[in-house]
C-alpha cells in the first residue's frame, strides 16, 4: 500500500499528501475516531490518514490487503453499493472521503449512503468535483482521453467524470457545501470554521449546518 520510501515525489504523491493533510486536520479538529474511504486504489491517501479505526472500500485493491489489515484497519473488497448494503445497523463513521466511481449517479448514491452512515457533526469530503477541463468532465473516460488527444496533446490524463453535478443537489440551507480550489494555484479556503484549511486537491466538503 502507498509509495515506497525514497521515491521522488510525483504529482500523485503530492496529491495524497495534501488530501491526507486535509483529512487529518478535520479528524483532529473534530476528534474523529472512525474514517471511511470509498475508492482507495493504491492506498496513498488511506495509509496517511491518522484516525483510530479506518475502513477502505474498493472493488479491486491493487495490493495484498492481508499485509495491512488488523482489528482497526478494515479492507472491504467490493463496490460501495455492496458495502453500504451490508453494513450492520447503527454503524456510523466520523469522517468520510468519497473518491470512487466518478459518475454523478454513483457519487450521489455514495453521498446519500454516507449521510445516513455518519453522525450529525461528521463532514463528508467528495473528490473530483471540479473538472480540470471540458474533456475531464465527460462521463466516459475513454471518450475524455480520445477527445483530448484529438484536440492536441496537452500532457493531461485527468478524468473527473460528471461528479461535479453533485454540487447542485447539495446546495441547500440545511447543508453546507464548499469547494477547495486547486493546490497548484496556491489558493486557500477556510472550511468548517477552519480545521481543513490548507492546500489540497480539488474536492468539496459537505456538512450539516446545524448539527444535532
Ligand atoms: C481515484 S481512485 C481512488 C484514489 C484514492 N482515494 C486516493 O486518494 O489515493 C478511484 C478508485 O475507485 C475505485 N472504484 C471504482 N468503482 C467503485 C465503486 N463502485 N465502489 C467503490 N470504489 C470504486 C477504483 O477501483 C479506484 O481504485
Amino acid at each position: 500500500m502507498t509509495e515506497q520510501a525514497g521515491e521522488l515525489p510525483d504529482p500523485w504523491v503530492m496529491q495524497h499528501e495534501f488530501t491526507s493533510k486535509r483529512l487529518n486536520r478535520l479528524a483532529a479538529a473534530l476528534g474523529a475516531k472512525s474514517y471511511l474511504e470509498i475508492g482507495v486504489h493504491t492506498g496513498g491517501t488511506f495509509a496517511r490518514v491518522q484516525v483510530a479505526e479506518r475502513t477502505a472500500v474498493d472493488p479491486a485493491f491493487p495490493f495484498p490487503v492481508s499485509d495491512h489489515e488488523d482489528d482497526v484497519t478494515i479492507f472491504a473488497e467490493m463496490t460501495s453499493d455492496e458495502f453500504f448494503a451490508g453494513l450492520p445497523a447503527g454503524k456510523t463513521y466520523d469522517l468520510v472521503f468519497i473518491d470512487g466511481l466518478h459518475t454523478f449517479e454513483q457519487t450521489y448514491r455514495d453521498l446519500c449512503n454516507a449521510i445516513v452512515r455518519s453522525h450529525p457533526a461528521a463532514p463528508i469530503l467528495v473528490d473530483d468535483t471540479v473538472p480540470s477541463d471540458v474533456y475531464s468532465a465527460l462521463r466516459d473516460p475513454e471518450q475524455a482521453f480520445a477527445f483530448r488527444a484529438a484536440a492536441g496533446p496537452d500532457g493531461s490524463a485527468a478524468w473527473h467524470g460528471d461528479t461535479f453535478k453533485v454540487s447542485s443537489p447539495c446546495t441547500t440551507s440545511t447543508w453546507g457545501w464548499t469547494t477547495a480550489r486547486s493546490w497548484a494555484r496556491g489558493t486557500r479556503r477556510r472550511w468548517c470554521g477552519g480545521p481543513a484549511r490548507g492546500a489540497g486537491g480539488r474536492c468539496s466538503t459537505r456538512w450539516r449546518r446545524s448539527p444535532g
